[in-house]
Protein backbone atom coordinates (compact mmCIF):
# COMPACT_ATOMS: atom_id res chain seq x y z
CA UNK A 1 0.00 0.00 0.00
CA UNK A 2 1.43 3.34 -0.75
CA UNK A 3 2.76 5.46 2.01
CA UNK A 4 0.56 8.91 2.15
CA UNK A 5 3.10 11.94 2.84
CA UNK A 6 3.64 10.87 6.12
CA UNK A 7 5.26 13.54 8.65
CA UNK A 8 6.67 12.97 12.22
CA UNK A 9 4.60 14.65 15.19
CA UNK A 10 6.26 17.45 15.87
CA UNK A 11 6.63 19.36 19.26
CA UNK A 12 4.78 23.27 18.91
CA UNK A 13 4.93 24.74 22.35
CA UNK A 14 8.95 25.09 23.87
CA UNK A 15 9.96 27.44 26.37
CA UNK A 16 6.68 28.72 27.03
CA UNK A 17 5.56 29.90 22.80
CA UNK A 18 4.00 28.50 20.15
CA UNK A 19 6.60 27.79 16.95
CA UNK A 20 4.29 28.28 14.45
CA UNK A 21 2.92 31.79 15.41
CA UNK A 22 5.28 34.92 15.59
CA UNK A 23 4.26 36.47 19.03
CA UNK A 24 4.35 40.20 17.80
CA UNK A 25 2.94 40.06 14.01
CA UNK A 26 -0.10 37.74 15.84
CA UNK A 27 -0.50 40.42 18.01
CA UNK A 28 -2.66 42.61 15.23
CA UNK A 29 -6.26 42.21 15.03
CA UNK A 30 -6.66 41.09 10.84
CA UNK A 31 -10.28 40.30 10.92
CA UNK A 32 -12.37 37.33 11.36
CA UNK A 33 -11.71 33.93 11.42
CA UNK A 34 -12.12 30.22 13.08
CA UNK A 35 -10.84 27.54 15.27
CA UNK A 36 -11.16 24.16 16.33
CA UNK A 37 -11.75 23.05 20.06
CA UNK A 38 -11.64 19.27 21.00
CA UNK A 39 -10.54 17.42 23.84
CA UNK A 40 -9.85 13.65 25.43
CA UNK A 41 -9.17 11.27 22.74
CA UNK A 42 -7.76 8.88 25.15
CA UNK A 43 -7.02 6.32 23.79
CA UNK A 44 -7.59 3.04 25.34
CA UNK A 45 -10.32 4.49 27.61
CA UNK A 46 -13.34 2.70 25.84
CA UNK A 47 -11.62 -0.82 26.38
CA UNK A 48 -11.13 0.31 30.32
CA UNK A 49 -14.57 1.67 31.56
CA UNK A 50 -17.00 -1.03 32.62
CA UNK A 51 -19.62 1.67 33.52
CA UNK A 52 -18.39 3.76 36.39
CA UNK A 53 -14.71 3.53 36.75
CA UNK A 54 -11.62 3.15 34.62
CA UNK A 55 -10.34 -0.11 35.10
CA UNK A 56 -6.41 -0.61 36.12
CA UNK A 57 -4.12 -1.90 32.68
CA UNK A 58 -3.17 -5.37 33.49
CA UNK A 59 -0.29 -6.57 30.76
CA UNK A 60 -2.20 -9.59 29.82
CA UNK A 61 -5.34 -8.23 28.97
CA UNK A 62 -6.11 -7.84 25.18
CA UNK A 63 -6.34 -4.05 25.04
CA UNK A 64 -6.83 -1.72 21.93
CA UNK A 65 -7.97 1.51 21.07
CA UNK A 66 -8.42 1.71 17.45
CA UNK A 67 -11.79 2.75 18.19
CA UNK A 68 -10.17 5.97 19.72
CA UNK A 69 -7.78 6.34 17.03
CA UNK A 70 -10.31 5.70 14.52
CA UNK A 71 -12.55 8.33 15.97
CA UNK A 72 -9.33 10.64 16.40
CA UNK A 73 -8.52 10.28 12.42
CA UNK A 74 -12.13 10.96 11.21
CA UNK A 75 -12.11 14.46 12.87
CA UNK A 76 -8.75 15.48 11.41
CA UNK A 77 -9.70 14.23 8.05
CA UNK A 78 -12.78 16.37 8.61
CA UNK A 79 -10.54 19.16 9.62
CA UNK A 80 -8.52 18.86 6.33
CA UNK A 81 -11.13 19.08 4.22
CA UNK A 82 -12.00 22.52 5.71
CA UNK A 83 -11.96 25.62 3.40
CA UNK A 84 -10.99 27.80 4.63
CA UNK A 85 -8.92 26.03 7.11
CA UNK A 86 -9.13 26.66 11.40
CA UNK A 87 -6.57 28.77 12.10
CA UNK A 88 -5.48 25.99 14.57
CA UNK A 89 -7.02 22.33 16.28
CA UNK A 90 -6.30 22.53 19.99
CA UNK A 91 -6.60 19.30 22.03
CA UNK A 92 -7.85 20.02 25.67
CA UNK A 93 -6.45 17.07 27.20
CA UNK A 94 -6.38 13.40 28.03
CA UNK A 95 -4.36 13.25 24.49
CA UNK A 96 -3.84 9.96 26.29
CA UNK A 97 -5.43 7.30 28.71
CA UNK A 98 -2.44 5.18 30.41
CA UNK A 99 -0.84 7.11 33.03
CA UNK A 100 3.30 7.43 32.82
CA UNK A 101 3.36 4.13 35.37
CA UNK A 102 1.10 1.91 33.13
CA UNK A 103 3.63 0.87 31.02
CA UNK A 104 3.81 -0.63 28.11
CA UNK A 105 0.36 1.09 27.24
CA UNK A 106 1.21 4.65 28.02
CA UNK A 107 4.13 4.26 25.39
CA UNK A 108 2.20 2.72 22.59
CA UNK A 109 -0.55 5.18 23.32
CA UNK A 110 2.00 7.78 22.47
CA UNK A 111 3.30 6.56 19.06
CA UNK A 112 -0.66 5.58 18.05
CA UNK A 113 -1.74 9.06 18.77
CA UNK A 114 0.88 11.31 17.81
CA UNK A 115 0.85 8.72 14.38
CA UNK A 116 -2.60 9.96 13.79
CA UNK A 117 -2.33 13.92 15.18
CA UNK A 118 0.45 14.13 12.69
CA UNK A 119 -2.17 13.53 9.40
CA UNK A 120 -3.60 17.10 10.73
CA UNK A 121 -2.53 18.65 7.40
CA UNK A 122 0.26 21.29 8.36
CA UNK A 123 -1.02 24.01 7.53
CA UNK A 124 -3.35 23.86 10.64
CA UNK A 125 -1.18 24.33 13.98
CA UNK A 126 -2.00 21.83 16.49
CA UNK A 127 -2.24 23.02 20.32
CA UNK A 128 -1.47 20.59 22.77
CA UNK A 129 -3.15 20.81 26.31
CA UNK A 130 -1.89 18.50 29.20
CA UNK A 131 -4.72 16.68 30.84
CA UNK A 132 -4.78 14.37 33.97
CA UNK A 133 -4.44 11.40 32.17
CA UNK A 134 -1.41 13.21 30.23
CA UNK A 135 0.83 14.33 33.10
CA UNK A 136 -0.58 12.17 36.22
CA UNK A 137 -3.97 13.06 38.69
CA UNK A 138 -0.98 13.36 41.45
CA UNK A 139 1.80 15.09 39.49
CA UNK A 140 5.25 15.29 39.79
CA UNK A 141 8.36 16.25 37.98
CA UNK A 142 8.84 13.58 35.67
CA UNK A 143 5.32 12.58 34.77
CA UNK A 144 4.72 16.06 33.78
CA UNK A 145 8.41 16.18 32.09
CA UNK A 146 7.30 13.14 30.25
CA UNK A 147 4.47 15.13 28.76
CA UNK A 148 6.67 18.03 27.89
CA UNK A 149 9.26 15.14 25.97
CA UNK A 150 6.38 14.01 24.02
CA UNK A 151 3.82 16.77 23.50
CA UNK A 152 5.54 19.96 24.17
CA UNK A 153 5.22 22.79 26.96
CA UNK A 154 2.61 22.05 29.83
CA UNK A 155 1.63 25.61 29.93
CA UNK A 156 2.13 28.15 27.62
CA UNK A 157 0.40 31.16 25.93
CA UNK A 158 0.10 32.74 22.10
CA UNK A 159 -1.48 35.38 19.98
CA UNK A 160 -3.30 34.57 16.91
CA UNK A 161 -4.78 37.18 15.04
CA UNK A 162 -5.03 39.33 17.55
CA UNK A 163 -6.47 37.21 19.84
CA UNK A 164 -4.68 36.19 23.27
CA UNK A 165 -4.76 32.34 24.01
CA UNK A 166 -3.51 31.13 27.44
CA UNK A 167 -2.87 27.43 28.22
CA UNK A 168 -2.65 26.60 31.36
CA UNK A 169 -1.95 23.11 33.37
CA UNK A 170 -5.21 22.76 35.17
CA UNK A 171 -3.86 19.77 37.64
CA UNK A 172 -1.45 22.25 39.36
CA UNK A 173 -5.48 23.10 40.64
CA UNK A 174 -6.37 19.57 41.24
CA UNK A 175 -3.44 18.07 42.78
CA UNK A 176 -0.06 20.02 43.41
CA UNK A 177 1.27 18.25 46.79
CA UNK A 178 4.36 16.86 44.79
CA UNK A 179 5.21 19.94 42.61
CA UNK A 180 4.92 23.11 44.43
CA UNK A 181 7.57 24.89 43.10
CA UNK A 182 6.22 24.20 39.65
CA UNK A 183 2.66 25.58 40.27
CA UNK A 184 4.32 28.68 41.83
CA UNK A 185 6.12 29.33 38.99
CA UNK A 186 2.59 28.50 36.86
CA UNK A 187 1.23 30.91 38.72
CA UNK A 188 3.90 33.48 38.38
CA UNK A 189 3.75 33.07 34.71
CA UNK A 190 0.13 33.15 34.97
CA UNK A 191 -0.23 36.67 36.61
CA UNK A 192 2.30 38.43 34.47
CA UNK A 193 0.84 36.84 31.38
CA UNK A 194 -2.80 38.57 32.54
CA UNK A 195 -1.77 41.59 32.80
CA UNK A 196 -1.16 42.21 28.93
CA UNK A 197 -4.80 43.61 27.88
CA UNK A 198 -3.72 44.67 24.09
CA UNK A 199 -5.99 41.80 22.52
CA UNK A 200 -8.90 42.28 20.89
CA UNK A 201 -9.86 38.50 23.10
CA UNK A 202 -8.52 36.70 25.91
CA UNK A 203 -9.42 33.09 25.82
CA UNK A 204 -7.95 30.57 28.47
CA UNK A 205 -8.07 26.53 27.87
CA UNK A 206 -7.75 24.16 30.08
CA UNK A 207 -8.64 20.37 30.63
CA UNK A 208 -10.33 20.28 33.76
CA UNK A 209 -13.27 23.03 33.91
CA UNK A 210 -13.65 24.89 37.44
CA UNK A 211 -17.46 23.83 36.89
CA UNK A 212 -19.59 22.24 35.08
CA UNK A 213 -22.71 24.07 34.93
CA UNK A 214 -23.23 26.66 38.04
CA UNK A 215 -20.22 28.66 39.05
CA UNK A 216 -20.88 27.87 43.09
CA UNK A 217 -22.08 24.19 42.52
CA UNK A 218 -20.31 21.29 44.82
CA UNK A 219 -16.93 19.90 44.62
CA UNK A 220 -17.22 16.69 42.23
CA UNK A 221 -15.06 14.38 40.39
CA UNK A 222 -15.20 16.34 37.05
CA UNK A 223 -14.94 20.01 38.64
CA UNK A 224 -12.32 21.82 40.60
CA UNK A 225 -12.52 22.57 44.71
CA UNK A 226 -14.47 25.61 45.27
CA UNK A 227 -12.29 27.94 46.92
CA UNK A 228 -9.64 28.14 44.46
CA UNK A 229 -12.03 28.32 41.82
CA UNK A 230 -14.07 31.26 43.20
CA UNK A 231 -10.67 33.35 43.25
CA UNK A 232 -9.56 31.80 39.65
CA UNK A 233 -12.55 32.91 38.14
CA UNK A 234 -12.53 36.18 39.75
CA UNK A 235 -8.70 36.96 38.38
CA UNK A 236 -9.65 35.76 35.30
CA UNK A 237 -12.69 38.29 34.84
CA UNK A 238 -10.86 40.83 36.52
CA UNK A 239 -8.47 40.19 33.69
CA UNK A 240 -10.68 40.60 30.91
CA UNK A 241 -10.93 37.13 29.94
CA UNK A 242 -13.98 36.30 27.65
CA UNK A 243 -14.27 32.43 27.51
CA UNK A 244 -12.25 29.51 28.96
CA UNK A 245 -12.70 25.93 27.09
CA UNK A 246 -12.03 22.82 28.90
CA UNK A 247 -12.70 19.24 28.00
CA UNK A 248 -12.41 16.37 31.02
CA UNK A 249 -16.04 15.45 31.28
CA UNK A 250 -16.68 13.69 28.09
CA UNK A 251 -19.85 15.52 27.81
CA UNK A 252 -21.11 18.96 26.47
CA UNK A 253 -21.96 21.61 29.56
CA UNK A 254 -20.58 24.60 30.66
CA UNK A 255 -21.67 28.05 32.33
CA UNK A 256 -21.29 31.60 33.11
CA UNK A 257 -19.11 33.74 36.01
CA UNK A 258 -20.57 37.17 35.57
CA UNK A 259 -19.53 38.37 31.95
CA UNK A 260 -17.21 35.17 31.61
CA UNK A 261 -18.32 32.22 29.70
CA UNK A 262 -16.97 28.61 30.41
CA UNK A 263 -17.46 25.83 27.75
CA UNK A 264 -16.79 22.57 28.36
CA UNK A 265 -16.99 19.84 25.26
CA UNK A 266 -17.21 16.64 24.77
CA UNK A 267 -14.70 13.69 24.05
CA UNK A 268 -13.16 13.25 20.37
CA UNK A 269 -13.25 9.64 22.22
CA UNK A 270 -15.68 7.52 24.89
CA UNK A 271 -18.48 9.72 25.42
CA UNK A 272 -20.18 9.70 29.19
CA UNK A 273 -23.27 11.34 27.89
CA UNK A 274 -25.83 11.75 25.05
CA UNK A 275 -23.04 13.70 23.01
CA UNK A 276 -21.33 12.30 19.87
CA UNK A 277 -17.62 12.39 18.82
CA UNK A 278 -16.89 15.66 17.87
CA UNK A 279 -15.34 19.11 18.39
CA UNK A 280 -16.26 22.36 18.87
CA UNK A 281 -16.41 24.98 16.19
CA UNK A 282 -15.21 28.59 17.73
CA UNK A 283 -15.96 32.32 15.33
CA UNK A 284 -14.32 34.58 16.63
CA UNK A 285 -15.25 38.46 15.61
CA UNK A 286 -14.30 42.10 16.23
CA UNK A 287 -16.88 41.81 18.70
CA UNK A 288 -17.77 38.43 19.56
CA UNK A 289 -16.62 34.71 20.21
CA UNK A 290 -19.51 31.89 18.93
CA UNK A 291 -19.16 28.11 19.02
CA UNK A 292 -21.04 25.46 18.39
CA UNK A 293 -20.41 21.79 18.83
CA UNK A 294 -20.33 19.43 15.83
CA UNK A 295 -20.47 15.36 16.01
CA UNK A 296 -17.95 14.16 13.46
CA UNK A 297 -20.10 13.60 10.56
CA UNK A 298 -22.03 17.26 10.96
CA UNK A 299 -18.55 19.67 10.80
CA UNK A 300 -19.09 21.77 8.07
CA UNK A 301 -16.92 22.04 5.00
CA UNK A 302 -16.84 25.99 5.49
CA UNK A 303 -17.50 27.71 8.82
CA UNK A 304 -16.97 31.28 8.11
FE1 LIG B 1 -9.57 14.10 32.19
Amino acid sequence: MAETNKRPFQIQAINRRFVPFDSEKEKEWKGSFFFVQGADCQPGLTYQWSGKIRKTYTPDAPINWDVEIEATRAIIKKLNEMEPKPKFFIVCGDIVDAYDFEEPFRTRQEKDIKEVLAELDPSIPLVCVCGNHDVGDEPTRSSIQRYVDNFGDDYFDFYCSGVHCIVLNSQFYAHSANVEDLKSQHEQWLDRVLKDHSAKHTIIFQHIPWFLRTYDEDKDYFNIEINTRLQMLEKFHSSGVKKIFCGHYHRNAGGSYKSMEQIVTSAIGLQLGVDKSGVRLVRVTEDDIEHQYFATDDIPANFL
